[in-house]
């Protein structure tokens, strides 16, 4: 099936008329169980489904509007970088009627460039506050393929955001995904491990069991980095700062402190710990950004 077509059969379930402007937030999603490979590209379908955990206030903030004679894409202010631009407008194309443009303005208040990831499958995730998933769904329409919220609150539960590098990935997601579907002998064990992983976050999730949830995550994480290293041409996000990081919470776990990390198709790291132990995490990195996904 077609993009286009999909989107056809939505909209036809859909009822009222279209508003003149909307106005949404979309957090940051950090997955703990990856999205890694496509069972249908057309319609961005998963091979396996996904656990995130959205980052409360960090994210994008937009309003869409009616335009004139073309789309006009803003970003934080002034005119969005042309392949944003061409990737939005792509995307409206999915949905406009003849004549139809849009005037978009979007404010991001956070470091990481998700906003180059709208229109991306991980994006469904960022529909939600607090644990989402995102079922991978069988179905050849995609129909049984969404995200929703899962329910339970992690209080003391943080995030630390270890920025190594601004700089534009050279591969992309899809491209790495592909490449590494394509290529990486080691991915043939991936599915199975997601499918294992993703019970095991949901039953730590469930429990609040800390040692499980970040040893799942971070041997995810390293697991779809893995595959990727596989790959032909070899891909490889990481930077020699990044592993100096993952080497420096491997360290501290062995002293004994409960440090766990989980990275995406990026060189920078999310630190996964508790309230209790935030002091301690900060000192050991001045300049981590603590984020609480549930207040
Ligand atoms: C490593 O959602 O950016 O961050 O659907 O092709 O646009 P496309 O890919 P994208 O891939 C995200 C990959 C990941 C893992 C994850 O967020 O689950």
């Amino acid at each position: 099936m077609k993009r286009q077509e999909f989107v056809q059969i939505l909209l036809r379930r859909a009822d009222g008329k279209p508003a003149a402007r909307g106005e949404a937030f979309a957090p940051v999603n950090i997955a703990l169980c990856k999205y890694w490979g496509k069972r249908d590209a057309e319609l961005n379908l998963p091979v396996n489904s996904s656990l995130s955990v959205s980052l409360g206030t960090l994210g994008t903030h937009t309003v869409i509007t009616f335009a004139q004679a073309a789309d006009r894409i803003f970003l934080n202010g002034k005119p969005a970088p042309k392949e944003f631009a061409e990737r939005l407008s792509t995307y409206f194309n999915l949905f406009r009627s003849k004549g139809q443009f849009f005037e978009v303005r979007t404010e991001n208040n956070v470091p990481l460039s998700m906003l180059a990831r709208l229109g991306s499958g991980s994006a469904a995730r960022s529909l939600y506050s607090g644990f989402v998933v995102w079922h991978a769904g069988e179905r050849a329409d995609g129909m049984d393929s969404y995200a929703e919220e899962l329910s339970g609150v992690w209080n003391n539960l943080r995030i630390g955001i270890l920025e190594v590098s601004k700089a534009r990935k050279e591969t992309g997601s899809t491209e790495g995904m592909n490449r590494t579907c394509e290529t990486s002998e080691l991915y043939e064990a991936w599915p199975a491990q997601a499918v294992c992983d993703f019970d095991e976050l949901r039953t730590a999730i469930a429990a609040q069991d800390f040692p499980m949830f970040g040893k799942t995550a971070e041997n995810n994480a390293l697991a779809m980095h893995a595959t990727m290293l596989a790959a032909w041409p070899p891909l490889c996000y990481w930077k020699p700062q990044s592993l100096v990081l993952m080497q420096k919470v491997w360290q501290a776990r062995a002293g004994g402190l409960d440090l766990y990390f989980t990275m995406d198709a990026g060189p920078n790291l999310k630190l996964l710990f508790l309230e209790k132990d935030a002091l301690t995490v900060r000192k050991l990195f001045p300049k981590v950004q603590t984020v609480c996904p549930f207040s």
